[in-house]
């Protein structure tokens, strides 16, 4: 099924909303404007004010339909509440799960408040929001959930542990909570995707080498697969995932390494250049 078949048959336009986080860059930015492109009206949640205000305004003018903001640090440990509150005033229809930064390099080169921070946005913020949502929706409003994870969750992933054990939580509550809500109008999509052209790479120092994908295409390939739970953007990666599947645990590891070491060219070898912040 494709997104825009579900959105013409599905989405209440003029009542509800597409929620998405992560909304102003890259693959929640395309994500922003294709449900957009389609006539939904939007809430754009993300942390940088005026990129996340000119992003809104870009939208609503090429597109015509309402945009939303809400500036919100997710490694706040405090702020759930409030967010949800915020949340809680809309009617959500489309919840697009995407908000998230890569920490590439050895588990001791990154301080403790570090790794708060990537559990507190990967972990805390989605699991809170995604309960928001489903405790406010009727049982017979359909919903469409898109959950932005990794290829990297197909194995733990040395030399990004943290990262990955995080996306991996992602994926095993959204699959948990599908199967609890299956007696409801609901379309679940976790989305796998490998390396994508965007800023999460320079902003955690690293450079893409193989394999990359435009963020547009990566988005167009999900929305085109929307029916499927688990959906894997990249071809090469779809052909490698059965792989991961059948290989001893220690292997699957080794592999993952090797690909992260490929695309990304991390210095797999150390612990990583960075000292810990502490
Ligand atoms: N690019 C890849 O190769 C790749 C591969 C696999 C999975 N992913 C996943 O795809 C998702 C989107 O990443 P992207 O590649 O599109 O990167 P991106 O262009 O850097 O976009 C990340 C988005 O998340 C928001 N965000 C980051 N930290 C936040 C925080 N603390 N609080 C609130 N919002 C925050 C950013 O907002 P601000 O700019 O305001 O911080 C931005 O809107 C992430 O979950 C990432 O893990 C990416």
């Amino acid at each position: 099924m494709k997104a825009n078949t579900w959105v013409s048959k599905h989405f209440q336009k003029g009542k509800q909303v597409c929620l998405v986080t992560g909304g102003s860059s890259g693959i929640g930015l395309n994500y922003a404007r294709s449900f957009a492109a389609m006539g939904c009206d939007l809430v754009l949640v993300s942390e940088n004010r005026t990129e996340l205000e000119a992003v809104a305004k870009s939208i609503a003018m090429d597109y015509g339909v309402e945009v939303e903001t809400i500036t919100h640090d997710f490694t706040d440990p405090y702020g759930a509440p409030l967010l949800e509150r915020r949340i809680s005033e809309y009617r959500v229809g489309i919840f697009v799960s995407n908000a998230g930064f890569g920490m590439k390099g050895g588990f001791p080169a990154f301080s403790g408040d570090r790794y708060c921070d990537i559990i507190s946005c990967h972990v805390s913020y989605p699991t809170l929001l995604l309960r928001r949502i489903l405790f406010s929706q009727s049982k017979e409003d359909p919903l469409l959930i898109i959950n932005v994870v990794t290829i990297n969750v197909l194995a733990p992933t040395p030399f990004t542990a943290v990262y990955t054990a995080t996306k991996a939580y992602l994926l095993s509550l959204f699959q948990s909570v599908e199967a609890e809500f299956s007696d409801r109008p609901y379309l679940w999509h976790n989305m796998l995707p490998g390396t994508t052209d965007t800023p999460f790479h320079v902003k955690q120092g690293v450079i893409p080498q193989a394999m990359v994908m435009k963020p547009e295409e990566v988005v167009r390939r999900s929305l085109d697969n929307i029916g499927k739970r688990i959906f894997i953007p990249n071809r090469m990666d779809r052909a490698i995932a059965p792989i991961f599947r059948i290989l001893p645990s220690g292997a699957a590891m080794a592999l993952a390494k090797f690909f992260l070491k490929r695309r990304l060219g991390v210095a797999t070898g150390t612990h990583g250049a960075k000292e810990p912040a502490e």
